[in-house]
């Protein structure tokens, strides 16, 4: 094992390239290749992102310069990309959602084994979510944190974004409802919702376009989420207790200019500003010191994942015929 890990990407995703590797960069790492379906695609790619080749999904994975795979692929192909990719015995890092459903995951984990596999949510590995875990404890300002209202809207304009495409897994719920999901289940503690109430807009495709629910957490705990593709870009969240509430900009992806604040009887008391680094960057960072042996592994998807895929399940189910 070098000190530097070495990456290998699946996909010329946008993602990759204007998320993913600046922030691996930053935490230490090098991208020695991407795999793409096009070989003049990926060596334009691997050109303008300054990665070492280009080559297939299939020779990353079998490649002896890569020690960390982040698959960046339309929905519907992450489980066979990551099943592959973690019998390699290399660390794997999956965009989210793992899986179309639970049994998409469930038959992933299964596969995978004890594969150090992630999915890529890269938020829990970000300050800002311990400071909201901090602020959120039972003794805490707000008293606790009892109802979460989280939005996360953004618009999706080409017709052909894999987001537009059912046969794709697309649609607001699984691209950006597993987030307000991921952030309650954290929050709260808690695997799973209980029940859920929700309601969607959907295209003669049978993909939705918007996506809104209420969500019963254990302990009488709440989500509120509103979520689509083709409003104003907005992750605007509160997080309201019984003696405060939290508003946050942007739980998600916090970067410059990103704030909490802290708001009490009606006046905001304090306010954080979010580490200005790529959001994405602790989440590499913590991926490369599992590789290298310096720390053990936390949000594993072995541990994560399944109570993410069962709420978004129950969503999906509770729209209205
Ligand atoms: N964690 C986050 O914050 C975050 C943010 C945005 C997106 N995402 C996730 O990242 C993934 C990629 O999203 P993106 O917006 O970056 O997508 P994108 O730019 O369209 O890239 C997807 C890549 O998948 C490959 N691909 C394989 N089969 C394909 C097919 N049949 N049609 C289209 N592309 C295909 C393509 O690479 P080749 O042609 O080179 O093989 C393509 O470049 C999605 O799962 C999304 O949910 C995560």
């Amino acid at each position: 094992m070098t000190a530097q890990v070495r990456w290998g990407v699946l996909g010329t995703a946008n993602i990759a390239a204007h998320a993913f590797l600046p922030a691996m960069r930053a935490a230490g790492g090098v991208a020695t290749a991407v795999g793409s379906r096009d070989p003049e695609r990926s060596a334009a790619w691997a050109s303008d992102n300054e990665v070492g080749r280009a080559t297939t999904y299939g020779d990353v994975l079998a490649a002896d310069d890569v020690d960390a795979v982040y698959i960046a692929v339309p929905n519907d192909q992450h489980v066979e990309w990551a099943a592959r990719a973690a019998a390699t015995g290399k660390a794997v890092v999956c965009e989210k959602p793992l899986g179309l459903n639970l049994a998409e995951v469930d038959d992933l984990l299964d596969r995978a084994g004890d594969a150090l596999l992630w999915e890529a949510f890269v938020f829990p590995f970000h300050p800002q979510t311990a400071l909201l875990r901090r602020l959120c404890s039972p003794g805490g300002p707000i008293g606790g944190a009892r109802e979460i209202i989280s939005e996360f809207h953004f618009r999706v304009t080409h017709p052909d974004n894999n987001r537009w495409q059912a046969a794709q897994g697309g649609g607001a719920l699984l691209d950006v409802g597993c987030y307000p999901i991921r952030l309650a289940r954290l929050l709260f503690d808690a695997d799973a919702a209980v029940r859920v109430a929700a309601t969607s807009a959907t295209t003669p495709d049978g993909v939705d376009a918007e996506f809104a629910a209420v969500l019963d957490f254990p302990g009488e705990q709440r989500l509120l989420f509103s979520v689509g593709m083709r409003r104003c870009p907005s992750t605007y969240t509160r997080i309201l207790g019984d003696t405060g509430e939290l508003r946050v900009s942007n739980p998600f992806h916090p970067t410059d200019g990103d704030t909490v604040e802290l708001w009490q009887d009606g006046e905001r008391s304090e306010v954080w500003a979010a580490d200005p680094a790529p959001a994405f960057q602790h989440a590499a960072q913590h991926v490369a010191d599992v590789v290298r042996g310096a720390t053990r592994p936390r949000h594993l998807a072995s541990t994560d994942a399944r109570g993410n895929a069962a709420t978004l399940d129950m969503a999906r189910a509770a729209v209205p015929a």
